[in-house]
Order: C-alpha cells, then structure tokens, then sequence
C-alpha cells in the first residue's frame, strides 16, 4: 500500500482515539459523580449545567476545526467534524432529556410556566432545533441527496452557536449585558463564537474574490 495513504490511515485512527476519548470523558465523569454521590445538594440541576455546558464545549470545538485546518494545514482534522458535531448533539440531547423528563417527568404545565419565567430556555430549544436536522443529515447519504443545500444547511450550525450562547449568558446568576455575576465563561464563548464566525466570513471572502480573479485570467 502507497506509505502516503497508510500515514494518513493511522493519522485518522489517532485524531478519532482522541476525540471519542475526550468527548467521553465528561460524560463518564458525570456517571461517576452520580454513582458516588458528588453532585452536590441538587444532583439533576447539577446534571443539567454540566451537560449544557460540554454541550456548548464541543459546538464551539467543532466550529474550531475549520481554521485549525485552514492555519495548520492539518486537512485530515476536517474528518472529525462529524463525530464532533454528533457528540455535541448527543449531549444536547441528554441535557434536554435531564430537564425535561428527569427532572420535569414531562409534566407539561410545568414545564409551559417554566418557559414562560425563563425566557432563554426558547433560545436553547431554538440551538436543539437546528442541531438536531444537522446530526441526521451529517451522514453520506444525505451529503449526496442535499448536494449544495448540504453545505448550506450545515452553515447554521453558527446560528446554533449563537442561539446556544444567547441561552448560556441568559442561564446563568449575573447579568451578561453589565458584567455582573457569573458571565465570565458565557462571554468567553461568546468571544469564541464571535471570532469563529468571523473568521468563516472573512475566509469564505478571500475564496469567492479568488474564485473571481482566476475566472477573469
Ligand atoms: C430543548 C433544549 C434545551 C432545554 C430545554 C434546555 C434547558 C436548560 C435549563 C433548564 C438550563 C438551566 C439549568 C439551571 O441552571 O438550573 C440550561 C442551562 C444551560 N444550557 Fe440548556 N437547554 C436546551 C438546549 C441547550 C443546548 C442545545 C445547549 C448547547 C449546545 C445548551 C447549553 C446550556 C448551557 C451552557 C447552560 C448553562 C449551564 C450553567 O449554568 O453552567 N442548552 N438549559
């Protein structure tokens, strides 16, 4: 076999170890904690944070990739962007499942009064509805079906950024608009996020006007 081709092979087989083992870590962290009772006094709420919060975690390390890939020429990164994005789904998943059927057991006039006294849960619902058409349609198959719609389909995981962000800095004790109380890592991905769409904006530029040139030439 072309050395080449076995090189990239076990670049792969790497990247994926990797980040089936970092993505999987919060989550047998979190199953030891609750086995072991360390979830402090109110252990499904506690539940509900830390899943939101890898879930954000690994939204804004999927959007990374792309100018990892771009900056460090590492191409082969670019394949881990599905398992990423399916991971960040998986935990969406499970943090909504937390509050709405462990903790609320689907009681839905509760959950309603809920929704209604915490309005930054619609901006969680809204990143869960773009996030979970995406996780369905990552696969070849629909890659092949949509043809161009695909990209552009999975172009609003950056509005699931922005929804998941909004929902975050709204979540938590403070205020996110004056800095006051716990907004110090709602803003860092707020930052991150901004910078990453940014950067999208200003690479997705550069093509088209590169595009452009050799066409005209
Ligand atoms: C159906 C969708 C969703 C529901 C019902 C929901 C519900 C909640 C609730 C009830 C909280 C507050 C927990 C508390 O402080 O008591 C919360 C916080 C949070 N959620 Fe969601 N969420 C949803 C989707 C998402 C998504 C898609 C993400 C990220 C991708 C996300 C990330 C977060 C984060 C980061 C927090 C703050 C955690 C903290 O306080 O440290 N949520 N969510």
């Amino acid at each position: 076999m072309n050395p080449n081709l076995i090189r990239r092979k076990r670049i792969l087989r790497a990247q994926a170890f990797l980040i089936h083992s970092a993505a999987l870590f919060p989550a047998i962290l979190l199953l030891a904690d609750g086995l072991l009772g360390n979830l402090s006094v109110n252990p499904i709420q506690q539940a509900v944070q830390r899943t939101g919060r890898i879930a954000i975690s690994l939204l804004v390390a999927t959007l990374t990739v792309r100018p990892l890939a771009q900056i460090g020429r590492w191409q082969a990164l670019l394949a881990q962007r599905r398992t990423l994005g399916l991971y960040t789904f998986g935990y969406a998943l499970l943090h909504a499942i937390l509050f709405l059927v462990v903790d609320y057991r689907l009681a839905l006039s509760l959950i309603l009064r809920e929704f209604i006294e915490k309005p930054y849960l619609w901006f969680g619902v809204g990143a869960f509805a773009i996030l979970l058409p995406l996780a369905i349609t990552s696969f070849r198959y629909w890659m092949r079906k949509l043809g161009k719609n695909w990209k552009r389909l999975h172009r609003l995981l950056y509005l699931a950024a922005i929804f998941a962000v909004l929902h975050y800095g709204w979540a938590v004790k403070g205020d996110f608009l004056t800095l006051r109380g716990e907004v110090l890592r709602p803003w860092l991905y707020a930052l991150s996020v901004a910078f990453l769409l940014a950067w999208r904006l200003w690479t997705t530029l550069l093509q088209r006007r590169q595009k452009l040139r050799r066409s005209a030439s």
